[in-house]
């Protein structure tokens, strides 16, 4: 069989859809399902996923997006290989011996962790976690999501005390489900997944006994097997449905997959990636930069050799914005129209809508901070706040950009983007017009699943070296240039930050 007949599938478990992509050797998408999945608010703060609705998503999506190939003349034997990315930071447990899971999926969104955040700040040693992992204390990642389950949910802590305890994030729980649960076995992570965890040492690419000590996870939990993102074997195989016997040979954490979509590839490359929330990421070469100025570290892929990393910025908030707007708030029927809405005025109206439904994330890292909107008066439109809720990513963003800067030394001269919201025109040249550099957006913008298919690909020889992967997706895309003065940019911003500095301080 040449490269040229192989095919590659992609399962992209987002935060509120999953989809099942199959792409070519050009890199082009030949056919994809997508499905909505349940999202869970059982309280303020709170915010869960069915374990089994997550598993049952993705099968349908492999259903459908194979039957769509082969109405299309392909032959689903030629689907040679399969690469996970995921929705990262997401805590699912489950009993070991069982595969029964003991609660929902706590979601990288959820905030219930404050209490217990607050207290391990006080903690020896709280100050030294983020050199070693990469991330600082916060409800966001896996660490602390898991020590509530271990504090409030009975049938997690007998788990744990029984010995039958196996925590994983939702590359875990998808390789060992679709493996065929218990029979098989298979339970293992990638390094960028794993090193959402703060369990994991950004160095040795395994688990830090002072990191597991810290958190006073002590031998009885099982903690999958952190293995390379794109691997032969070590992954499985699906073990039923249209593509059963398919190996899975990539996986990659969906933000790092996106930067391995946009072949990210060299140190000094970025992009940003508006999804349920936006993420940055910067890819910094094969050593880890420990971030001063609010960022996070992580790691951007490790294929063969040695691995690559990135500093990260990282939006709560962004496609859930707009969610918010159409869902809570009723302003529209389907997302797309925010665009419209925002069209109908010339500008946010004075308004400023700090986001902050989870806190606020990167470089701020406000854990009780709560969404508010300022400058309301009788003039407002929703057009106004529709604009405002635009304008908060991309006020987020440069503040990343500022913050990255100062880390890395060096001013990004463009920024790749990718995303949901990035289909937007005007919240795009909004983002060019406040960090006052050109945008580029590509023609195709499944990034994040393209990126999942390369770590497979890579294994399974679609492709064999960064080299070939040179001429996918390079044509068609769109360039957005600034087209405000940097003294109007820089009073807008200002306006932000101190909205932002108005937020703290909100405990109820
Ligand atoms: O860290 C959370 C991130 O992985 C979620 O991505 O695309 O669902 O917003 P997304």
């Amino acid at each position: 069989m040449q490269p040229t007949d192989i095919f590659v599938g992609s399962i992209d478990q987002g935060t509120t859809s999953t989809r099942f992509l199959v792409f070519n050797r050009d890199g082009e998408p030949v056919a994809s399902h997508q499905v909505e999945f349940t999202q869970i608010y059982p309280n303020p703060g709170w915010h869960e996923h069915d374990p089994d609705e997550i598993v049952s998503s993705v099968e349908t999506c492999i259903e459908e997006a194979t039957r769509e190939f082969e109405a299309k003349g392909y032959s689903r034997h030629s689907i040679k290989g399969i690469g996970i990315t995921n929705q990262r930071e997401t805590t699912v447990v489950w009993d070991h011996e069982t595969g029964e899971p003991l609660y929902n999926a706590i979601v990288w969104t959820d905030t219930r962790s404050q209490a217990i955040v607050h207290e391990l700040k006080q903690r020896r040693g709280a100050t030294d976690l983020q050199r070693l992992c990469g991330l600082p204390l916060s409800t966001y990642p896996s660490s602390t999501k898991l020590l509530w389950l271990l504090e409030n949910v009975s049938r997690v802590r007998d788990a744990y005390q029984r010995g039958t305890l196996a925590f994983g994030t939702v590359d875990t729980w998808l390789v060992f489900r679709l493996n065929g649960g218990v029979a098989a076995n298979v339970f293992v992570s990638d390094p960028t997944n794993a090193s959402r965890t703060m369990f994991m040492n950004l160095e040795t690419l395994q688990y830090d006994t002072k990191l597991l000590d810290f958190f006073g996870i002590r031998g009885k939990i099982h903690l999958p097997k952190i293995v390379p993102s794109s691997h032969t074997t070590a992954y499985g195989r699906l073990a039923a449905g249209a593509l059963a016997g398919v190996p899975i040979m990539g996986c990659l954490g969906d933000q790092s997959s996106a930067l391995v979509g946009q072949k990210g590839f060299s140190p000094g490359l970025a992009k940003n990636t508006y999804g349920t929330g936006c993420f940055l990421l910067y890819n910094v070469g094969d050593r880890p930069v420990i971030s001063t100025h609010g960022l996070l570290a992580t790691v951007a892929y490790h294929f063969d050799g040695k691995p690559v990393y990135a500093l990260e910025g990282s939006i709560a908030v962004a496609g859930s914005g707009i969610k918010f707007l159409q869902n809570n708030l009723d302003f529209f029927g389907e997302s797309r129209e925010v665009n419209d809405l925002a069209l109908t005025v010339d500008d946010n109206g004075g308004c400023v809508f700090v986001t902050a439904f989870s806190g606020l994330f990167a470089p701020y890292w406000i854990d009780d901070a709560k969404g508010t909107i300022f400058g309301i008066t009788q003039y407002t439109q929703k057009g106004h706040i529709a604009r405002a809720t635009l304008e908060a990513t991309c006020f987020q963003t440069k503040a990343i950009l500022d913050a990255m800067e100062k880390d890395s030394g060096h001013a990004l001269s463009e920024l790749a983007v990718d995303g949901g919201m990035s289909n937007s025109d005007l919240a795009m040249q909004t983002q060019a017009d406040v960090i006052s550099i050109p945008v580029y957006r590509p023609k195709m913008r499944e990034t994040t699943a393209l990126g999942a298919a390369i770590a497979a690909g890579l294994a399974v020889g679609l492709w064999r070296n960064f080299a070939e992967l040179r001429d996918i997706n390079r044509a068609g895309g769109a360039v957005f240039e600034p087209k405000i003065g940097r003294q109007e940019s820089s009073g807008m911003f200002a306006r932000w930050e101190k909205a932002v500095g108005m937020c703290r301080g909100w405990m109820g």
